[in-house]
């Protein structure tokens, strides 16, 4: 598992013939964008941009996230949770809590495989690059400017040294310059606040692009703050990541194409955007700190790597899809309670939540409902449903009929105010604070209800057994219903 390089991943993509490669002219303001959002729309592989115009001797790559095919395609696998079951049935516990106590444990040896090793570089310095002459994408009409939409924002925490790889999207303002939209509670945000609590106001930082994209994927991935990002890298990939040390002490993938290396400054902040968001929504202007440029680096016949986020489904959908499956089984270390959950695609991933849970007693769904939102960045969620275990919540037909049929509003419904939402929700009048509401659609107990839930229909076995021989014999002249 795992890919030696983006080239890597490319070649293994040419070679089974789920790979584009766009030899029109094409512009990075706006055009790419355009034929990256039909091409995942429509469920094409990825698109290499092989002239894209004013750039020449880059290539541009485009929709690598394209399906939950295309994440399969990444992972080696349609089993994404069997991932995350493998880890934890050699370690037994979620890695961050096993870092906590490594020390002590033999199985730390075996996390060894995971960690990053320092390898030679694959890219030079190049004294010519600069901000501009990246072939980053504008990618809506009214958006601020040209935009990194897929490169990897490296910090370090000052306390724990811990790695940060964040997707981030960053504004390009000049050749030297450009704002950073990290937004408050994510992990280079609460770096950014460590160093001003020392009295530093200038973060190191290197942006990264066109790496393995399983690592792409995981500095898109809500992995719990404190655990390293490398190293769950090296988790997903099987294998851990080979890096580099730049001279302001950040670690970046010793294969990556192109590395900014340079620093965010915390006493310059300029408004950014707006900027066509996830929501499918321009987010207005808000001020973020700017990052300053010091030394390029990149390979030879570079790739840069772009996205287009929008209305969904998108490639932010598809990997936010293969976070829930990747995730769940970590997560119901975490929620007991939890049987599965689903951030339906239409749901943006920070808005709509079902959640099913092997309920045992009175006040249960709450309870789960809270749990919810105290954890990571599931906190963002705005609606979350929770059904019972018998409820397949990948079928929103089902998971009506448990709403509909267990639901009293004025009882079932949580409503919680001032709560943090997501930054970019349009909706609140004050973001980040909001309100959230959860529906506890879930069989009540007596406790709950004030009398005995009612018996559900079930059909007489007996009657079953009889009359099953008649039933093939009238249902078999007839076609299945259409699906629905
Ligand atoms: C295409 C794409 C663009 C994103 N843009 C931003 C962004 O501008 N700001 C942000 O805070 N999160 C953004 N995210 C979400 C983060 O990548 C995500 O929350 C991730 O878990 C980063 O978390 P971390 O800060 O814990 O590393 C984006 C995600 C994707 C897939």
């Amino acid at each position: 598992m795992g890919f030696k390089d983006l080239r890597d991943y490319l070649e293994n993509m040419r070679s089974k013939g789920k790979l584009i490669e766009v030899e029109h002219e094409v512009d990075v303001n706006l055009e790419i964008a355009e034929l990256g959002r039909r091409a995942t729309y429509s469920h094409l592989p990825p698109l290499l941009f092989t002239r894209v115009k004013g750039y020449p001797g880059w290539k541009v790559l485009t929709n690598v996230y394209y399906s939950m095919e295309g994440i399969y395609e990444l992972f080696g696998t349609k089993n994404l949770e069997g991932i995350a079951d493998n880890f934890l049935a050699s370690f037994g516990e979620v890695p961050i809590t096993i870092l906590d106590k490594a020390k002590s444990l033999p199985s730390l040896l075996k996390l060894g495989k995971y960690m990053p090793k320092g390898k030679k570089a694959l890219f030079k310095e190049d004294k010519s690059l600069n901000l501009e002459a990246l072939p980053a994408t504008k990618t809506w009409p009214k958006d601020a400017g040209r935009y990194m939409t897929f490169s990897i924002v490296i910090t370090k925490d000052p306390e724990k040294n811990t790695n940060n790889l964040s997707i981030y999207r960053v504004q390009i303002l000049n050749e030297r310059e450009a704002l950073v939209h990290w937004q408050a509670f994510k992990r280079g945000s609460l770096a950014a606040s460590k160093y001003r609590d020392l009295g530093l106001s200038k973060v190191p930082v290197a942006i990264v692009n066109g790496v393995d994209p399983i690592i792409t994927f995981t500095a898109a991935s809500p992995v719990p703050p404190g655990l390293d990002k490398y190293l769950f890298a090296g988790i997903l990939r099987d294998e851990g990541v080979d890096v580099v040390e730049l001279d302001n002490g950040i670690l970046v993938p010793a294969h990556a194409e192109s590395v900014l290396e340079g620093y965010v400054d915390l006493n310059d902040m300029r408004p950014e955007g707006p900027f066509g968001d996830h929501l499918g929504y321009y987010t207005p202007q808000d001020y973020y700190p700017v990052f300053k440029l010091e030394k390029a680096y990149v390979r030879e016949n570079p790739i840069y790597h772009v996205t287009s986020v929008g209305k969904p489904p998108l490639e932010d959908t598809w990997i936010g899809k293969g976070v829930e499956r990747i995730f769940l089984p970590f997560l119901k270390m975490i929620i007991p309670d939890l049987v599965d959950m689903n951030l339906p695609e239409y749901g943006l991933f920070t808005s709509i939540g079902i959640f099913s849970i092997r309920k045992r007693y009175p006040g249960q769904a709450r309870r789960a409902m809270m749990s919810i939102w105290g954890t990571g960045q599931l906190s963002f969620l705005k609606l979350v449903i929770i059904v019972d275990s018998d409820v397949n919540i990948h079928d929103m037909n089902q998971v009506l009929y448990a709403i509909a049929s267990t639901v009293d509003p004025q009882r079932d419904v949580m409503i919680v105010t001032n709560a943090l939402n997501d930054s970019l929700d349009h909706t609140v009048p004050n973001p980040p604070l909001g309100s959230k509401m959860g529906i506890d659609a879930t069989r009540k107990f007596k406790e709950e209800l004030g009398k005995d839930w009612p018996e559900p229909v079930e059909s007489d076995p007996d009657v079953v057994k009889r009359i099953s021989e008649v039933w093939e014999k009238i249902a078999s002249k007839w076609p299945s219903p259409p699906s629905r």
